[in-house]
This record gives structure tokens, sequence and C-alpha cells, in this order.
């Protein structure tokens, strides 16, 4: 072996050809994760039942597996920020407070188990989370074999207190130390969104091999500003996004914020219509004790789920825009499509935009389509690739159709 070629095989081995591999989020993970609406409140004494801690998960769970979540996919049960003691024990290994999680986080996961979810823990590859507690930076091979030992199914791995010029390197050595435990645990990266928010680009290439899903835009409020500001973010960014995703690898939005106190009824179909049309995770952010009806049958709408959980798991893109009025068109599987017509105009009236079908970005060469409302559960008919589709769609507000291959 010559010089050059000994030194391509170490070159190899340090940053080479390892990936991620662990056979799960085959399609966009779905679940419940409390930052946004939870956040970081610790405050157990005068806010028993909102803060963070065992309650309010093992609540959390009891409703996602009664009330209809699990039994259309909502599956992770997700602890953001603020669950842990300042300090590591004696042995180096992060626990949970002990005030807040008496029965510590093993059991909660048993109980999370128990009602056949999963459960989902947050840490941070810096020296410190966000909110101030340990960090995982040098310690990350004890800490995978933590969450691993306690059944956690799913980590969110978050980037304050960190470089984000080192994150190519730092975090597929977690990505390695997860591997290295044996248990197969979801790997959420938050690492693009801090390089982005750092000017730096991300390499997508290296990110998809190392991580099930990552964040690439600023976390999500409780608005609908802060939501067309992603939608906004995933239009101009579409190539990229929609190249680096696929099975087992997703670009991460943010949280679901239906439910919550922000947006509309109509505002909250589109987050729904939209995050489908991305092919994105649908973590929800809510209280599932109290949302109403109108929010819960938006979360539990099949055929839209459908959509965002289509095998091919492709990103749909932008095929139209004029003025304030969008059409988005995501590719499934048997040739068939889906489309959202997005309405952004808050100047009272409803909006009509008639196209046809080839103008909606329907290019597999089939002649005659079924066009179905996914809000009004109701098919539409039969349509020629040249006929034009009319959808009126009220202000901030969307209209959703599947399109199948017509059999008549
Ligand atoms: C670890 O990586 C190997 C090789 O990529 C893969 O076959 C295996 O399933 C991974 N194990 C886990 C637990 O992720
Ligand atoms: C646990 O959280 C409470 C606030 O709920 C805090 O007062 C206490 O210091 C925390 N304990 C540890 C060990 O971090
Ligand atoms: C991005 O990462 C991939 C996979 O590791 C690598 O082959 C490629 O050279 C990287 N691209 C850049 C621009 O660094
Ligand atoms: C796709 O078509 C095949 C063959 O007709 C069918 O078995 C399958 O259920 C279809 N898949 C979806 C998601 O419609």
């Amino acid at each position: 072996m010559n010089i050059w070629f000994m030194t391509s095989l170490v070159i190899l081995s340090l940053y080479g050809t390892f990936s991620l591999d662990n056979g799960l989020a085959r399609t966009p993970p779905m679940g419940w994760m409390a930052w946004e609406r939870f956040r970081c409140n610790i405050d157990c004494v005068n806010d028993p039942d909102n803060c963070i801690g065992e309650k309010l998960f093992m609540q959390i769970a009891d409703h996602m597996s009664t009330d209809g979540f699990k039994d259309v996919g909502y599956e992770y049960v997700a602890i953001d920020d603020c669950w842990m003691s300042h300090q590591r024990d004696s042995n180096g290994k992060l626990y949970g407070n002990t005030t807040r999680f008496p029965s510590g986080i093993k059991r909660l996961a048993d109980y999370v188990h128990s009602k056949g979810l999963k459960l989902g823990i947050y840490e941070d590859y810096g020296k410190l989370t966000c909110a101030g507690y340990p960090g995982s930076l040098d310690h990350l091979e004890v800490d995978a074999q933590t969450f691993a030992d306690w059944g956690v199914d799913y980590l969110k791995f978050d980037g304050c207190y960190s470089n984000p010029k080192v994150m190519d390197t730092g975090y597929p050595q977690m990505t390695k130390a997860l591997n290295k435990t044996g248990i197969p645990i979801v790997f959420s990266c938050s690492w693009p969104d801090y390089q982005r928010a750092s000017g730096m680009k991300p390499n997508y290439t290296l990110i998809g091999d190392n991580c099930n899903l990552w964040r690439n835009f600023n976390d999500i409020q409780d608005s609908w500003d802060s939501v067309t500001s992603i939608i906004d973010y995933y239009a101009k960014e579409h190539d990229t996004l929609a190249a680096a995703q696929g099975p087992g690898k997703w670009n991460d939005p943010d949280m679901v914020i239906i439910g919550d106190f922000g947006l509309s009824y109509d505002q909250s179909k589109s987050q729904m219509a939209m995050w489908s049309i991305f092919a994105s995770p649908l973590m929800m952010s809510n209280d599932l004790r109290s949302v109403s009806d109108e929010a819960k049958e938006i979360l539990l709408n099949k055929e839209i789920i459908a959509v965002n959980q289509d095998a091919l798991g492709v990103m749909g893109r932008q095929v139209y825009k004029t003025g304030a009025m969008e059409v988005w068109t995501k590719p499934l599987v048997n040739k068939s499509f889906a489309t959202v017509f997005l309405n952004r105009n808050t100047n009272g009236m409803p909006r009509s935009i008639s196209m046809t079908l080839k103008d909606m970005g329907y290019n597999t060469g089939v002649d005659h389509y079924t066009l179905r409302d996914v809000y009004l559960h109701k098919s539409l008919g039969n349509y020629g690739i040249n006929d034009q589709f009319t959808a009126t769609v009220n202000p901030t507000g969307v209209v959703m159709v599947t399109a199948s291959i017509s059999t008549t």
C-alpha cells in the first residue's frame, strides 16, 4: 500500500461511510411534543397540571391512546427541554428532576409503552441545553446508553451552546453512539437550523446519512405569521429540501399547533394541509386534554394523514403562485396526486381559482383523474388532464383535493 492509499483509508474511516440506517421513520414520524405548548414550565407548585413532569406526559399518553390519535398513527409522546436534574449523578449520568419525575424516566417509558405508544426525549449537542440543563458534549456515549437503557424511542438533539462549525462531525458522533447501543432510536437533529442561522450552507447529504429528521428553520410559535414564514422558507428552499428527504429522512418544519390559541379554524386546516403536502413529521404540541372538537377533527382526518404518510415520501412543491393564491402539489403512489389551494389573502371574501389538472402539475401521462375533496370527504367527479378545476378558498384557508387515476 502506498502512502496516498493508506491516507485515503484513514480519511474514509474517520469521515466515511457510516450512516444511521436504523430502519425507522420510513414515513414521517407522528406524535406529540411538549415544547410549543408547555415550554419550560417547571412550576409544579403553582401550576401542577401544566408543568413539565411525569403527570403531564402520562395524561397526554392516556388521551393519545383513548381519543383516537393512536388509531390514526400518532405514536410518539415526546418530552422536550427542562426534564432533567441540573446535575449529572455520581456516575456522570443524566437523570430526571426527582420532584417532577418521581418515578424516573424508565418508568415513564414503561407507562407510555403500556399504552401502545413510544417515548421521545430531548438533549443537546452543546455544553448546555437551550434552557440551561446539562448538555451531551463529552458525554455522547453515556447519554446514548442511558436513553437506550430507559427504553427511549426517539431523541430530539438540539444545538444550543455549541459551535455550528463542529456539528458536521459532532452530530454524526451521536449517530454512532446511538447505533452502538444496539437499540433503534429515531434521531431528530437541529444541526441544519443552527448552521443556516449562522450563515452556513448545511450539507443535506451528510445530514440525511445521520438523522431521521432535522429542523431547518426557526421554532414555530403559536401564530399564523409563524406558520406562513415556514411555508415561505420551504417554498424558497424547495429544491434543496426536496432532494434531501425520503423514507427514513425528513425535513422537519416543527410542531403542529392546531388546537392551541393562535390559529383560526381555516388556518388550522391550512397547517394540516401544508404539513401533509410537505410530508412533514406531524408532532402536535397542544393540550390533548382540552383540544376542541373542531381541532380534533382536523388532526384526525385520515385522508389528509394518508397524504402525509404516502409511501413515496416526496415533498410537494409550489406549482403556481399569483398574488396571494398558491397552489401546491405532491405526487403520491399509483400516479396519484394531492393538491392544496392556499389563499393567503386576508381581505374578506373567499376567492376562486381555476386551473387545468396539467397546470396543477399532474405530469405522469395519465389522461383522466377522479378528484376528491379531503376536507369535505366527497368525490368531485372525473376530470380530463386539460379540464379546468375551480377551487373557492376562504381567506387564510385551503381547499385540498386528491386525484387518483379515473377508472371510468
Ligand atoms: C447500526 O448500524 C448498522 C450498519 O449501518 C445497521 O445495520 C444497524 O441496524 C444499526 N443498528 C441500530 C440499532 O441502529
Ligand atoms: C427540580 O425542579 C424544581 C422546579 O420544579 C426545582 O426547584 C428543583 O431545584 C429541581 N431539582 C433538581 C435536582 O434539579
Ligand atoms: C457532503 O457530505 C457528503 C457525504 O458525507 C460528502 O460526500 C460531500 O463531499 C459533502 N459535500 C460538501 C460540499 O462538503
Ligand atoms: C396502489 O395500487 C395497487 C394496485 O392496484 C393497490 O394494491 C394499492 O393499494 C394502491 N396503493 C394505494 C396507496 O392506493
